[in-house]
């Protein structure tokens, strides 16, 4: 493993979260008006539960903070209950009281206003099954920018377990590797048996384009992962 990499496995999804709350609490206390980038997918839910009863208890203050969106899909407006845009609003935003958001619409506009920002401060992410990062499909090499692109097989059913009945979409617009590889500080979360393999490829491997995830260990990550995903 590269030396770089803060690996922190936790005993099961729920002490994974209190550690990741730990983390993003501590960033933002050392920076009130932070800019994270907010993954959605199931693995960081638990983490912005435990974010949010920090939130409503006054233990942690996000006002100031700006959530910026990863990702999204394409054709999916804003009240369909597969955009992700949504999701945010009510995992993350509305629950955390975040003062400010950016939206992931047009990708140059989405640039222009990180770059505005002065950059993303935080981002955090969880791991697709082939080693996406947002959906930046493979390959992504680190200067992918914010762009749209149709979804891999891979991706299109590891999302149909979010929408049970409703068709999942298969084109998406995520934030480029460019911004990610940019941030001051990455998070990658990872819960779960399923992640197992796909974990020690992107920490252990050598960094490729066709696995996204494993370009994160060049923005000296940190990972917290259950010990389902790291055994
Ligand atoms: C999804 C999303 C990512 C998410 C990842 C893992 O397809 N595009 O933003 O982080 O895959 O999702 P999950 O946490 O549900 O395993």
């Amino acid at each position: 493993m590269v030396a770089s990499v803060t690996l922190n496995v936790q005993p099961d999804s729920h002490s994974l979260a209190r550690a990741a709350a730990d983390f993003i609490c501590a960033q933002v206390v050392a920076r009130p008006d932070l800019s994270i980038l907010v993954a959605t997918g199931n693995t960081p839910m638990p983490t912005y539960s435990e974010l949010a009863r920090r939130a409503q208890a006054g233990e942690a203050d996000f006002s100031r903070v700006t959530a910026v969106q990863l990702d999204e899909y394409l054709g999916v407006p804003e009240d369909d209950p597969r955009s992700l845009w949504a999701w945010m609003k009510r995992s993350f935003v509305e629950p955390l009281g975040t003062g400010r958001t950016v939206r992931l619409d047009d990708p140059a506009q989405f640039e222009s206003e990180i770059s505005e920002l002065g950059g993303i401060d935080l981002a955090i992410l969880g791991l697709g099954p082939n080693g996406h990062l947002g959906f930046n499909e493979p390959p992504s090499p680190p200067d992918a920018p914010t762009r749209r692109l149709a979804l891999m097989p891979a991706s299109l059913e590891s999302n149909r377990a979010y929408w049970g009945d409703l068709p999942v979409p298969t084109q998406a617009v995520t934030a480029g590797m460019n911004v990610i590889l940019a941030a001051r500080q990455t998070l990658l979360l990872v819960s779960g048996a399923h992640k197992r393999t796909v974990l020690r490829a992107a920490l252990e491997e050598p960094e490729t384009p066709d696995l996204p995830a494993s370009l994160l260990r060049r923005t000296a990550p940190t990972v917290i992962a259950d010990a389902a995903a790291w055994t």
